[in-house]
């Protein structure tokens, strides 16, 4: 207990240096179960957490069946349309009632296999045989257990502690830096599965920061985004967002070739997307961990589930509009954008699972942090605020880099 204390007093006092004496937060953050089961508590349950795309739930029965903290999970959509986060466990003998359903696909009742009690898609109990003899029991009285849920453009979110406000309030600028792209009705076009050998920190850290395009994707992200040109806005008490321009050389190519007619590489693009939406990454982190990014024919988002200190699963997805699916060329741009979300998605699982590995040794140091590490920065302040039962508050400094600090400055 002292030490799992110390662990936590530790990220707390991190967190609290300013960003030009930031460090990495204590090994022990990213291994050690009981902190990891803390965060689960603190950080994760007391979240949103996001689980599912609309796209993924479109008919009445269609469902993703996961397991996340221990609960076995149903994201269905019900006979009235509204999509619903239902335990699997049945209110009979505690049964998972899908113990090998495909993760996802469509029922049409929900059929526990043990006794056969058949629940509805809302989770309301619809029958049970051979209960007539229990004394005042009522089919009213057990429903499948449900979990708070919201589905915010597009995205389905489970709230665990049931006590986070509403994702409309949380996520109200999240949600105006991203209206062009008009998310709830985008499709899925391509998604990866990974098991991952990392802390689920390793992977929103490396998300977040591009310092590492230096290292990491030198033959790739980094031609079009060096990471000395990303920058991040000021903190938010729910998300951090940042930016990755593309650079002089790619915007000359990109405007000659529209201005030849020429197809420009990936799918159709985004409609009503301002200049510098149209010529940069956009790079979102939802407190704590949904992934997005925006570009100019697409959005990313990453679905993380931590499941120990050093494992989590993720499914990283591309989603494009109908008019890009529809496109007569979509198949040939799928092949070539799956490759390339491939490749720089290996690129840093080597260096996810190379960073869990070095924080495992006993010579791991507290390494200093970049400027252009400020996300990383931002997530430790979310982190400790959050071990402290509360939100980040908007961190009061002058802008020093990126375009902020030069407007501050004339
Ligand atoms: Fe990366």
């Amino acid at each position: 207990m002292a030490a799992l204390d110390a662990i936590r007093q530790d990220v707390i006092a991190t967190a609290a240096r300013p960003l030009d004496q930031a460090i990495t937060l204590p090994p022990a953050a990213y291994t050690d179960e009981a902190h990891f089961a803390l965060e689960r508590e603190a950080v994760l349950k007391s979240g949103w957490l996001c689980l599912a795309h609309v796209s993924q739930l479109k008919t009445a029965g269609s469902y993703l069946a996961l397991d996340l903290f221990d609960e076995p999970l149903l994201v269905v959509r019900d006979k009235a349309g509204e999509i619903r986060v239902l335990s699997r466990v049945c209110a009979h003998r505690a049964m998972d009632i899908m113990p090998d359903a495909p993760a996802s696909g469509k029922v049409g009742l929900l059929v526990c296999p043990y006794h056969r009690w058949v629940y509805n898609l809302d989770g309301s109990l619809r029958g049970c045989s051979q209960m007539q003899h229990a004394a005042s029991f009522d089919k009213r009285d057990w429903p499948l257990a449900s979990f708070r849920s919201e589905v915010w453009h597009g995205f389905v979110f489970v709230n665990f502690d049931g006590q986070a406000e509403p994702l409309e309030q949380q996520y109200a600028d999240f949600a105006r830096a991203i209206a062009p792209w008009q998310v709830a009705e985008m499709e899925i076009a391509i998604d990866m599965a990974w098991d991952c050998p990392f802390n689920w920190k390793v992977m929103i850290e490396n998300w977040m920061e591009s310092y590492h395009h230096i290292g990491a994707h030198s033959k790739t992200l980094n031609l079009s985004m060096p990471g000395e040109a990303t920058w991040s806005e000021p903190e938010h008490p729910h998300f951090i967002q940042a930016h990755l321009p593309y650079t002089d050389k790619l915007r000359g190519e990109l405007a000659a070739a529209a201005a030849g007619g020429d197809k420009v590489p990936g799918f159709a693009p985004v409609p009503g997307l301002s200049d510098e939406q149209a010529h940069e990454w956009g790079l979102f982190v939802g407190h704590p961990c949904f992934m997005f990014l925006t570009t100019h024919d697409r959005v990313l988002w990453y679905r993380l589930l931590p499941v120990a200190a050093d494992r989590c699963t993720l499914l990283t997805t591309t989603l494009v509009s109908k008019a890009a699916m529809a496109a007569a060329d979509f198949e040939a741009s799928l092949t070539s954008e799956t490759e390339m979300l491939r490749a720089f998605h290996c690129e840093d699982m080597v260096v996810n699972a190379g960073v869990q590995r070095g924080l495992k040794s006993a010579k791991a140091v507290r390494g200093r942090l970049s400027h252009l590490e400020e996300p990383v920065w931002l997530i430790q302040r979310h982190l400790a605020a959050r071990l402290q039962g509360r939100h980040p508050a908007r961190a009061s400094r002058a802008p020093y880099f990126g375009p902020r600090a030069a407007k501050a400055a004339e």
